[in-house]
């Protein structure tokens, strides 16, 4: 088998997650050949993945991108302000992409990069990982099996979980939505994604209402300091502790952010005490009432699609873990995690006209990673016979797919905004309009 060379652009988390998942599979399909990062760290522990082979490093995508082509695609996984760039350039430069999703946190660059795409016959698949789900596969299963008959509505909600709110939204990278992306598309462009994919139809419709309602300086509890390293009078009772970050939300949590050689690759990691230095200083020992978020906490979101079917979104900070309903003309089809709690099983289907409930469990692969629902695993699997598709509009999640759930995004976070409906046919018309 010919190995794919992979190179690495923004070395942070996510790309770290890919590497190493990449790195394990079996046999061998890719070869990693070039990292670029500011933070040397964060290359060597990539490198660390593979064993024997010469990597080059470079400072900054740029400086990467001025050098002969050194591999046959590139991840991109720098933070959402800085994938256009980036991703363009090593486009011309002949690269195919893994781009992370948001493309782009700007709607014009998102529709100039799929045309670029288009023009120059570049695979360019986006990080929508839900799409690699046992779980959303499964229904997407069960919905061409026509057990559900006709969909008529859909209902999703999406619990981001109160300490992930917290990490990434109040305290952390996605918490200042002017410099990142408006939540609806930092998180929940997995979510219209999935309800696109799902529903299999163009959004022609959008509303939707949300708020910042809890992280915010009016519910900061008296007496609390800026830090939770500043001895807090709730300190025992705060579910949002900082110092928690030493104990029971150092994995995934502390690992994802405070990264130095130390922590990630000795066997100990750091020291209680060199991690509380760090909180006196870092974004992520501040008190989750008093930063400088704007993202919501909960945001609802009301779609029609070209033929009729309607659906709701929910996001809120405040439960954990994503649902689904479907109500078809045959009967209803519910999963996810509430339902999971409750009944032990994945996905639950009442039939209408004869009151059978049908039961799915779904396998994760052991061996993989189950983080997003398995998604990361499965995306990692699948890039390799996504690569070599001949025809890159047949990728599962290619630009061009993608380009969709960033539209509804947009056009639900307009919404949200002006407290307007938003018609989408008019809506990708003006933005066409503005990109070409
Ligand atoms: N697919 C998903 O489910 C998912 C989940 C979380 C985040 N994301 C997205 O992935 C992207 C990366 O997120 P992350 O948490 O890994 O971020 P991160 O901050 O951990 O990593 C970004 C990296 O880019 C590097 N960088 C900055 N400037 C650079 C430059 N000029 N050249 C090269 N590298 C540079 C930084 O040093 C950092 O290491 C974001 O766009 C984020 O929204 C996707």
């Amino acid at each position: 088998m010919e190995k794919i060379k992979l190179a690495g652009i923004g070395c942070g988390n996510r790309t770290n997650v890919y590497m190493n998942l990449a790195s394990k599979l079996m046999p061998p399909k890719f070869d990693i050949t070039a990292l670029a990062d500011p933070i040397k760290e964060r290359r060597d522990i990539i490198s660390s993945y593979q064993q024997g082979n010469r990597i080059k490093h470079f400072d900054s995508a740029m400086s990467f991108l001025s050098e002969e082509k050194l591999a046959d695609v590139v991840i991109i996984g720098t933070q959402d302000d800085y994938h256009f760039k980036p991703a363009m350039e090593a486009m011309e430069k002949g690269y195919d992409l893994i781009l992370e999703k948001p493309i782009s946190n700007n709607l014009e660059e998102v529709l100039i990069l799929a045309k670029r795409a288009a023009e120059l016959n570049r695979r360019v698949i986006i990080c929508h990982v839900l799409r690699y789900t046992p779980i959303y596969n499964k229904i997407k299963e069960i919905l061409k099996s026509g057990i559900v008959g006709e969909t008529v509505s859909l209902n999703a909600t999406e619990g981001v979980g109160a300490w992930h709110q917290t990490h990434s939204f109040v305290r952390g990278k996605w918490s200042d939505t002017g410099k990142s992306s408006p939540m609806i598309l930092a998180k929940s462009c997995h979510d219209m994604d999935i309800i696109f994919w799902l529903v299999g139809q163009k959004c022609i419709s959008i509303s939707s209402f949300g708020e910042l309602s809890h992280f915010c300086s009016i519910n900061a509890p008296e007496g609390a300091p800026k830090r939770c390293t500043d001895g807090c009078p709730i300190a025992d009772s705060c579910q949002y502790n900082a110092l928690l970050y030493l104990t029971e939300r150092r994995n995934p949590w502390l690992e994802a952010v405070f990264d130095t050689e130390k922590s990630r690759l000795d066997e100990g990691g750091a020291s209680d005490s060199e991690i509380i230095q760090w909180l006196k200083t870092s974004p992520w020992g501040r008190c989750v009432y008093d930063c400088d978020n704007d993202a919501v906490d909960h945001q609802v979101v009301n779609f029609k699609f070209e033929k009729g079917i309607t659906a709701t979104f929910t996001m809120t900070a405040f439960d954990e873990g994503r649902n689904i309903e479907i109500f078809g003309t045959k009967g209803t089809l519910k999963g996810g995690e509430f339902i999971k709690k409750v009944t032990g099983h994945d996905l639950i289907f009442y039939d209408n006209r004869n009151g059978i409930v049908q039961y799915w469990d779904i396998e994760f692969d052991p061996d993989g990673n189950a983080s997003h629902g398995g998604g990361d695993s499965g995306f990692v699997q699948s890039l390799y016979n996504e690569l070599k598709m001949d025809n890159p509009a047949d990728m599962k999640s290619s630009i061009q797919i993608s380009v969709e759930s960033h539209v509804m995004a947009w056009a639900a976070e307009e919404s949200r905004r002006t407290n307007r409906v938003i018609n989408l046919l008019e809506y990708r018309e003006q933005t066409l309009d503005k990109s070409s």
